[in-house]
């Protein structure tokens, strides 16, 4: 009987559990024996790795993050590290391996697809820097966390007429801060793709005060230069002249948790069965993504040769959606 594996690496993103229930239900389907790999690859290189029967993924789907747990190690980029996983692979005898992670784990998924291994990729990180997929794993979840706490940060930014600054996360990319700062109406988002100055936001908001706006939101995400905490440092020493007092909120892990929403839910399960259905059928090397509303096989040579770029023409539109009429 031939064996799939299947584990979880990187950040932790919600609808992992609904994608690993996919693969196992769907392997099983197929009368494979499945094997579940703790802890990314750091368990794979420690041997973690144990047989999973349908019961193990009963009542997970609509939890947060990955009942097969997650790790970043660096010693896997190492030669080392990766023959020791080509080794566990070999000893558990595993003949099909899916891996739900992001970027950096599917870079990881290709050496081991480069060594000779039968992989499939699925795109799991909030930061929706994963090319070949219009969404990633966890983005909607994460998008939607955000959004209810900024809804509840501009209730008292209101209250007491401050500005505020949001921090989302996102690595080095600005998509979750672009699109919960224009789901939430904010007056400014700051992201890493579009230069910015803290002269510019001052501006902005001395205007904004000017023209009587009840509170003032900057949507910021962790990766943009000048990053929150300069551009909290700048406008403090200019309180008097800019009108609105500034504190700061860093939504941080947050993002990361919470029950999946019906998006990521259905994402994980289409994706996750999908990568099955790949490696039955004989396509391997392959990262599953959603496309429109189809999934779509793309090569991992081709997926981690960039980074998914955020739609710089959503960014204009929430430019002049910020550019109120005067009051
Ligand atoms: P994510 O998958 O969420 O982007 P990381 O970037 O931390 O998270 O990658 C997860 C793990 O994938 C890393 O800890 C490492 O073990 C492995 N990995 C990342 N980049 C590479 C690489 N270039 N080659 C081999 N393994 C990698
Ligand atoms: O890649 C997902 C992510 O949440 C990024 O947005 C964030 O910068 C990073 O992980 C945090 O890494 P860690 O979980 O290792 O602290």
């Amino acid at each position: 009987m031939r064996r799939l594996a299947v584990l979880t690496s990187g950040g932790d993103a919600p609808g992992t559990n609904a994608c690993i229930r996919a693969v196992v239900r769907t392997a099983l389907a197929h009368d494979l024996e499945v094997m579940g790999i703790r802890r990314g690859y750091a368990g794979l290189m420690e041997g973690e790795v144990e047989q999973l029967h349908g019961r193990f993924i009963g009542g997970i789907a609509h939890k947060g993050g990955t009942f097969l747990k997650t790790a970043r190690t660096d010693e896997f980029k190492t030669a080392e590290g990766q023959q020791q996983a080509l080794d566990n692979l070999k000893k558990h005898h595993v003949d099909l391996l899916v891996v739900i992670g992001g970027d950096g784990s599917l870079k990881g998924a290709l050496r081991l697809h480069q060594e000779g291994v039968t992989v499939a990729g699925v795109p799991a990180t909030i930061d929706n820097d994963v090319p070949f997929t219009d969404m990633a794993l966890g983005v909607d979840t994460a998008m939607n966390t955000a959004l209810t706490a900024i809804d509840k940060i501009t209730d008292t930014a209101t209250s007491h007429r401050r500005a505020f600054l949001v921090e989302t996360m996102g690595r080095n990319s600005g998509y979750l801060a672009l699109m919960v700062g224009m789901a939430s109406a904010a007056e400014a988002i700051v992201i890493p793709e579009v230069p910015t100055s803290c002269e510019e936001i001052l501006e902005l908001m001395k205007e904004a005060y000017g023209k009587g706006k009840a509170h003032f939101i900057i949507v910021i995400a962790e990766g943009a230069d000048p990053d929150c905490h300069t551009i909290d440092r700048y406008l403090k020493e200019r309180e008097k002249e800019l009108g609105f007092a500034v504190r700061v909120s860093i939504l941080g892990y947050i993002q990361r948790g919470g029950a999946p929403t019906a998006f990521d839910r259905l994402l994980g399960t289409r994706l996750g069965a999908a990568a099955v259905e790949e490696l039955v059928q004989g396509n391997y090397g392959k990262m599953l993504g959603l496309i429109g509303s189809d999934v779509v096989a793309t090569d991992l040579e081709k997926v981690v040769r960039g980074t998914r770029e955020v739609d710089l023409a959503l960014y204009k539109l929430a430019e002049m959606l910020e550019i109120y009429p005067a009051a």
